[in-house]
């Protein structure tokens, strides 16, 4: 289930003033992400990270390369306010990641990391591949579906948040792509308190909007949660938060 563009864009609005002090995982896989494809950033023109958030990925990209004309595309307006001050010289546009104003085959590198899982992978995967160029390299890292695995089982939520690796490579192939190299990884944060724990999602954007205790049923679920997130780290000591990433390299067939 993809949660709507406006609990999206809502809930990183929300966020953006604490995002860069708060968000642990997110700077790590866009490390992990980064290191893949270094010296592709340093000999490309142009660079366009779709879901940039505050833009940490293209002021790395900057120091890396600054010949290169950088673009970052996200729904949040308070995202990209603060996208605006660390990449000055960056271009920005507000807009839905799957249906961006950047012209057909524009882009060098085509970017993306810790945004897609909230779009549906074929839509962002096309637009990926329509914008990037012939001889040019799509790479992304995206959470999956197994993402706060225990979390969720604490709040009793069963339905699919985030996509599946599957659906990924379903949608390479429909977008036309020749996937270079696929890889995951699962990044393991382990929480001492409920409270940490909540803190962490809230970073991660949209989950945050399914946690809050609105009306009786919602602060029954949340005093159950937290019940259960508490008796977690008595038993165990810690209670683990789990994020499934994907890795993936592509370019036109
Ligand atoms: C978890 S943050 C990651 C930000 C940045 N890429 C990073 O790694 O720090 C996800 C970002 O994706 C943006 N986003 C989510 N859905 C989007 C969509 N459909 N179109 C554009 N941006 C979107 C959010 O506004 C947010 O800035």
């Amino acid at each position: 289930m993809i949660a709507s563009l406006n609990t999206v864009e809502r809930s990183f609005d929300r966020g953006a003033c604490r995002y860069d002090e708060l968000a642990v995982v997110q700077p790590q896989v866009a490390s992990t992400l980064l290191a893949k494809v270094t010296s592709k950033v340093q000999a490309a023109r142009s660079i366009v990270d779709l879901g940039c958030g505050t833009g940490r990925l293209l002021a790395d990209c900057q120091s890396l390369n600054s010949h290169a004309s950088l673009t970052g595309v996200d729904i949040s307006q308070q995202m990209l306010a603060s996208a605006e001050k660390a990449v000055p010289s960056a271009q920005f546009y507000r807009s839905d990641l799957a249906k961006t104003p950047l012209g057909s085959a524009t882009q060098d590198v085509v970017l993306s990391t810790s945004a897609m899982q909230w779009v549906e992978p074929k839509a962002a995967l096309s637009e990926a591949a329509r914008v990037v160029n012939d001889d040019g390299l799509i790479a992304i890292s995206s959470f999956l579906h197994g993402t706060l695995k225990t979390w969720r089982q604490a709040w009793g939520l069963e339905q699919k948040l985030m996509p599946l690796q599957s659906e990924f490579m379903d949608a390479a192939n429909a977008a036309g792509l020749i996937v270079i190299e696929l890889t995951s990884e699962r990044i393991v944060q382990r929480c001492n308190s409920f409270e940490s724990c909540l803190a962490g999602v809230r970073e991660l954007g949209a989950g945050g909007d399914r946690v809050q205790p609105q009306g009786l049923l919602g602060r029954n679920k949340f005093t159950q949660a937290q019940h259960n997130v508490k008796q977690h780290i008595e038993r165990h000591g810690v209670f683990p938060m789990e994020y499934d990433v994907l890795y993936l390299l592509a370019k036109k067939a």
